[in-house]
């Protein structure tokens, strides 16, 4: 099975309204890996991770593409009450998950740290808890596979010392393989289009060194989840 045949699957999955979760990790977990499937997706920012968002599911999920360099992380989140599932493209990526806090002013208590290798698949939602998402290596990018079912566009972030919670925003870097520019509509567009009338068909060519020179990532990405 190619990426391909595995968004065909999710849709077919995804076509009543249930959520079978052993199923859609099995369909995760048998997907193997090949970077001739996502590499155009994975696009790379040097000072932050990414997101590369593949499929829509007809509006019942996000299919994204996460890039991280090395050492970076996620903020401690919650998924808004979407399930969530990470398989790991390339290197390796480090899953803390956290207790939901007990009261405002308290340390966060870790539940547990779990390393993901490439094609280990991780199953979170907000009745496991919290989690934040980390690449520890120190030299090496790694790249991952999220599936939130249904999308989410806000979560929250939670400070590890205090509990602390800030509402953020979900943006991407990228949509089917194109680099989005928010500063003209709340979608994004690529080249003066509307992002949301673009088909996984359009757009793979990686953005040309001026386009990535004009980041316009805006402002509300401060805090960065996933
Ligand atoms: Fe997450």
């Amino acid at each position: 099975m190619n990426l391909s045949e595995l968004i065909a699957k999710m849709r077919v999955i995804f076509g009543d309204n249930k959520v079978d979760v052993d199923e859609v990790r099995r369909a995760m977990e048998s997907y193997k890996s090949n970077p001739a499937d996502w590499r155009h997706f994975a696009q790379f920012d040097p000072n932050k991770y990414t997101r590369n968002l593949v499929d829509t599911g007809n509006g019942k999920y996000n299919l994204m593409l996460l890039c991280w360099g090395p050492s970076m992380a996620s903020a401690i989140h919650d998924h808004t009450d979407a399930h969530c599932f990470v398989k790991i493209l390339d290197g390796a990526l480090v899953e803390t998950k956290y207790e939901w806090p007990k009261g405002d002013g308290e340390k966060l208590q870790v539940k547990e740290r779990t390393i993901y290798d490439t094609d280990g698949v991780s199953y979170m939602s907000d009745t496991l808890g919290l989690h934040r998402m980390e690449n520890t290596s120190h030299t090496q990018g790694a790249v991952s596979l999220h599936l939130y079912i249904p999308p989410y566009t806000t979560c929250n972030a939670f400070d590890e010392r205090t509990g602390h919670k800030t509402a953020c925003t979900v943006t991407f870097y990228t949509k089917y393989g194109c680099k989005v520019d928010y500063n003209k509509s709340k979608e994004g567009t690529c080249s003066g289009q509307e992002l949301k009338e673009i088909t996984t068909s359009f757009c793979y060519a990686t953005p040309s060194p001026s386009d990535s020179d004009t980041d316009s990532e805006p402002m509300s990405e401060a805090v960065s989840t996933v």
